[in-house]
């Protein structure tokens, strides 16, 4: 049985076979999770991500973490929310199931979540997590490499809201 599990960190710094980026669609760059990831793992990073021709929203793509202690990154592009009636849930879910699908194809056994869309692109927390608990726990059955899921709170609200929802969970 798959770990899940919520934390308080700053991603750059998990020790993880995967940490998961919230890029935009062009890949290469911008602020939040994806700045610090940027700045964290050097300009190799940059210099590959031009190589991968942006990504979709909803979709993941997957690079080495480089100077990172985390060996890989999966890059995915989440939902920007409108009014929650133009797929966002959807979309949201599907980064996290392609996620958890690319960690699972490398054979990767421990991966890290931010906390997708919740920032810039304005999703709201407590919709967004439970989004992310659903989609993860209802995939880690079928993906048994995948040892263990963390969800990298950066903020103590996101924290307690992780802990709420997965201390009530059966
Ligand atoms: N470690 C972990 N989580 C972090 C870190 C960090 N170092 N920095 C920020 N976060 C958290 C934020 O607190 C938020 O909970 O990541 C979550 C996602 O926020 P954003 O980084 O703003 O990402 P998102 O809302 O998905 O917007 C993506 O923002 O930075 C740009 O290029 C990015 O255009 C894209 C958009």
């Amino acid at each position: 049985m798959s770990i899940l599990r919520a934390l308080q960190a700053d991603i750059t710094t998990l020790n993880v076979d995967a940490i998961v980026n919230a890029a935009n669609t062009t890949l290469l760059g911008g602020g939040g999770v994806d700045g610090a990831i940027h700045r964290a793992a050097g300009p190799e990073l940059l210099a590959f991500c031009h190589t991968l021709g942006g990504c979709r929203t909803g979709e993941a793509k997957i690079t080495p973490g480089f100077r990172l202690p985390s060996r890989h990154i999966l890059h995915t592009v989440g939902p920007i929310w409108r009014d929650g009636r133009h797929g966002e849930a959807a979309l949201l879910a599907a980064c996290y199931r392609n996620c958890l699908e690319l960690a699972n194809a490398a054979q990767l056994a421990t991966l890290a979540f931010p906390c997708i869309s919740t920032g810039v692109y304005r999703y709201p927390p407590d919709e967004a997590v439970g989004i992310a608990v659903t989609t993860v726990r209802a995939m880690l059955e079928r993906l048994p490499e995948l040892r263990e899921v963390i969800f990298c709170c950066f903020l103590p609200e996101d924290l307690r809201r992780y802990e709420r929802l997965l201390a009530s969970l059966p």
